[in-house]
């Protein structure tokens, strides 16, 4: 039986001691060549320990989330990524031109900590400094995270300044509060309802112009979740409100 949640009151390597946080460590996979059929028996049972990282996450498959990874070359460093899991791992692109990338070049392990608030994305983009940054082992992460998840880069593929790296989990860390990841695909949802809303009143009142803008904001927002969240329940809600404005504008050009 693999040593699935260890104590949840464990001394840090460097940081002291923590209490109230469960701890989840994963054995590293075999990767690549053919495995004897024990081994063959552990990768099934590792598969499912990543459906249960993210699990624990409130990953959904296929939805972007944005967290904040801290990468370090000497010094920790953390800045906002979106992250997609699909198919067993983690993905996220990330630009050439910045530091989190040299980083990874590095030392191709980070931290993906889950985050709530837009004010703490704020702070990792403009004040990186205000952030309280920890380590255990090899690992920085964020005091003030709701779950973080340890990862190494097991592949990267470069396309026009930019790669897609593909991460696979090493060690979860959950606080006392049920992480809930945020995708920019939530907000978008709500914000399409919020326009729609507002459409029919606006032709309703002669105000057409402010009727396309919606149209278009709605449209533009479509675009993003289709993007972000590709067949998933949020695309289909925000296909349908899109449909909805559609028709709404469609029978004002009949009208
Ligand atoms: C919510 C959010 C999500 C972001 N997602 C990504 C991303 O997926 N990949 C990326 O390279 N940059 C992303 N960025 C931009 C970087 O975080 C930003 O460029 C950062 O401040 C610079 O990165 P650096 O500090 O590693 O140089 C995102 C920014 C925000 C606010």
């Amino acid at each position: 039986m693999l040593p699935l949640f260890c104590s949840a009151d464990f001394t840090l390597a460097n940081c002291g001691p923590k209490k109230g946080i469960e701890v989840v460590q994963l054995t590293p996979s075999a990767q690549g060549y053919q495995l004897p059929p024990h081994l063959q028996q552990l990768l099934k049972i590792l598969v499912g320990l990543t459906l249960l990282v993210v699990a624990e996450l409130g990953f959904v498959e296929g939805v972007v989330y944005e967290v904040i990874a801290v990468s370090f070359s000497g010094e920790p460093h953390p800045a906002p990524i979106g992250v997609r899991f699909r198919g067993g791992v983690f993905e996220a692109t990330i630009y050439h031109d910045t530091a989190t990338y040299a980083n990874l070049k590095l030392h191709p392990m980070c931290t993906l900590n889950v985050v709530g608030s837009g004010l703490l994305f704020y702070d990792a983009v403009y004040m990186k400094h205000k952030l309280r940054v920890m380590c255990e082992g090899d690992y920085w992460f964020l005091a003030d995270a709701d779950a973080w998840l340890g990862v190494t880069a097991l592949e990267e593929s470069t396309d026009r300044g930019k790669s897609v790296f593909k991460f696979k989990p090493e060690v979860l860390h959950l606080s006392p509060v049920k992480p809930k990841p945020y995708t920019r695909a939530d907000s978008a949802l709500v914000e399409m309802l919020v326009h729609e809303s507002r459409i029919k009143p606006y032709i309703d009142s002669g105000l057409l112009v402010e009727a396309k803008r919606l149209y278009d904001l709605i449209a533009h927002y479509n675009e993003l979740v289709a993007r972000i969240a590709q067949n998933t329940e949020y695309q289909v809600y925000a296909k349908a409100i899109y449909e909805s404005a559609k028709r709404r504008m469609g029978e004002l050009k009949v009208g």
